[in-house]
C-alpha cells in the first residue's frame, strides 16, 4: 500500500516541478512514507529522522544549497499529527494518507514561514482515482492498482481505521482504464490493492441495483450495518479480469468475510486470475476472535477454507496471525498452532501483539502477555507454519506450473559467476 501510495505521491510531486534523486545526501526534500500498524514500524522512522536530522543540519552550513526540508507522509503521520513536530523539531511537514494533493502547497508553506505544515485531515472520498502513479516497480512487469482506501472493520487491536479513514471506492471505470493502458504497456500482472480489497463497492456507477445487499461469507458478520447498493468486488474482478486475458491479476488485503460464492466462482471461472488466496485468520481460538472483533469464528474460518478448496481445488493460501493479543492464555495460543498445522497455508505473515493508542483494546483490554512470551509464541508460529509449508512445497515438486519471470534474482546471479 505505501509502494502504491509512494507512486502516487510522485505523480503529484513531479506536476509540480519536482525531480527525483537516488541519493538522500543530493535532495533538497526528503519525504518518508511511514506505517504505523506496529510500534516497531515507528521506532524504525524515529531512527531513520535522527539521521536525517543530521543532513539537515549539514546541508544548512552549505552555502547556496536551499534548507532541506523534511515530511512524514502516511499512516504514523496521521496518528501523531502535531506531536511528530514536537519530538521531532527537524520535520517541516505532516500529511496523512488523504492529503497527498496538497504536498506542493505545504511544501511552499513550510518553506515562506520556516513553520512546520501539517495536514492531517481525512475524507471521505478520496480515492486518487485521477492521478496516474509514476511507477516504481524497476521490472516494467508487474504493477499496484490502489482500488479502494480505508477500513470500516475496526478490529479492536489495529490503527488503520483511525489513520486510514473510511471505507470508500475508486470508480470502476477509471480503474478499467489504469489496467487497460497497464496492459498497453506490457504490464503482465496487477495486484489490485486496498486496505480490505474486496469490501469494494462503487457507489458511482448507475449499474448495480440500489437496493441490493452486500453478501458476506456465510458465517461472517460485521460491525457495520449491512451495506445497500453499488458495483461490488466480483463484478470488479471479472471486468479486470476481461480487459486482457493474458494479465494475470492479484489482489490484496482481502477480509475473509467478504467472500462470498460469487467472488470465488468468478476467479474459477477466470484462468488469467492467480489462484492463490490471502484469508488473515489472526488467531484460530474463539475467545480471542471474539476479542479482537473478527466476526467470525474458527468453526466458519474453517467452513470458508474448505470452500474455496472446494471451488479451487489447486489453491494456494496465505495469512496473517498475531500472537500475545490481550489476555491470550498458553492453550488460546495452542488453537493458533493448531488452525496453522489443520489449514496449511503456503505463505504466512506472523506478528507478535503491538498495543496501539486509541483502539478498542487499548481502551478495554491489558496488554498482559509478557515480551517474552510473545516472542516465544512466535518463534512457535513460525516454526509450525514452516513445516506445514514445506510439505505443500514438496508436493509440488515434479509438477508443471506457468511462472512469470519478474526478473533475475541475485542468488540466480551468484550462481552464474560460480558456474
Ligand atoms: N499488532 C500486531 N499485528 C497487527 N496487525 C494489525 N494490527 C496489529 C497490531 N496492533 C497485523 C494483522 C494484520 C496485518 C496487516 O498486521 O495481522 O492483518
Ligand atoms: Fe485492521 Fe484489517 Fe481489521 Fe481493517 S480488517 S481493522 S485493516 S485488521
Amino acid at each position: 500500500m505505501n509502494v502504491s501510495d509512494t507512486e502516487i505521491v510522485w505523480s503529484i510531486l513531479q506536476a509540480a516541478g519536482y525531480d527525483k534523486t537516488d541519493s538522500s545526501a543530493h535532495a533538497d526534500v526528503i519525504l518518508v512514507m511511514t506505517c504505523a500498524i506496529r510500534d516497531r514500524a515507528e521506532t524504525k522512522i524515529w531512527n531513520k529522522l535522527t539521521h536525517y536530522r543530521g543532513l539537515k543540519r549539514s546541508r544548512s552550513q552549505k552555502k547556496n544549497f536551499p534548507p532541506l526540508q523534511i515530511g512524514i507522509l502516511g499512516c504514523m503521520a496521521e496518528r501523531l499529527k502535531s506531536e511528530l513536530v514536537e519530538k521531532e523539531r527537524s520535520v517541516d511537514l505532516v500529511a496523512g494518507p488523504d492529503s497527498y494533493r496538497d504536498l506542493p502547497r505545504l511544501l511552499a508553506t513550510a518553506s515562506l514561514t520556516g513553520q512546520p505544515a501539517i495536514n492531517v485531515a481525512l475524507s471521505l472520498d478520496e480515492t486518487y482515482a485521477d492521478i496516474v502513479p509514476v511507477r516504481m516497480s524497476a521490472d516494467g512487469v508487474t504493477a499496484y492498482v490502489s482500488i479502494m482506501r480505508g477500513c470500516d472493520n475496526m478490529c479492536t487491536y489495529c490503527i488503520v481505521p483511525f489513520t486510514r479513514g473510511r471505507e470508500r471506492s475508486r470508480p470502476i471505470e477509471s480503474i478499467l482504464a489504469e489496467v487497460g493502458h497497464l496492459s498497453e504497456q506490457g504490464v503482465k500482472e496487477v495486484t489490485l490493492l486496498g486496505q480490505n480489497v474486496n469490501s469494494y463497492r462503487d457507489t458511482t456507477s448507475s449499474d448495480s441495483d440500489p437496493n441490493a445487499q452486500t453478501i458476506t461469507a456465510k458465517g461472517f458478520s460485521t460491525v457495520y450495518k449491512p451495506k445497500r447498493g453499488g458495483l461490488r468486488f466480483a463484478h470488479l474482478l471479472d471486468r479486470v479480469a476481461s480487459v486482457d486475458p493474458e494479465m494475470r491479476i492479484r489482489f490484496t488485503s482481502p477480509h475473509p468475510k467478504d467472500f462470498p460464492d460469487e467472488v470465488l466462482e468468478v476467479i474459477r471461472s477466470r484462468p488469467n486470475i492467480c489462484c492463490s488466496l490471502h484469508l488473515p485468520a489472526q488467531s484460530g481460538n474463539d475467545r480471542v476472535l471474539e476479542r479482537m472483533r473478527r466476526g467470525y469464528t474458527r468453526r466458519s474460518y474453517l467452513d470458508l477454507v474448505e470452500r474455496v478448496r472446494r471451488v479451487l481445488p489447486s489453491v494456494a493460501l496465505s495469512s496473517d496471525f498475531i500472537c500475545g493479543f490481550c489476555g491470550e492464555t498458553d492453550s488460546e495460543f495452542e488453537d493458533t498452532l493448531s488452525l496453522i498445522r489443520q489449514v496449511g497455508f503456503n505463505t504466512a505473515y506472523l506478528f507478535a501483539y503491538s498495543m496501539r493508542e486509541k483502539t478498542t483494546a487499548h481502551r478495554r483490554y491489558q496488554d498482559d502477555v509478557p515480551p517474552e512470551v510473545k516472542q516465544r509464541r512466535l518463534v512457535a508460529m513460525v516454526s509450525t507454519f514452516r513445516e506445514e509449508a514445506a510439505t505443500l512445497n514438496k508436493s509440488l515438486v515434479g509438477k508443471q506450473q506457468t511462472v512469470l519471470v519478474e526478473g533475475v534474482s541475485l542468488f540466480f546471479v551468484i550462481l552464474i559467476f560460480r558456474l
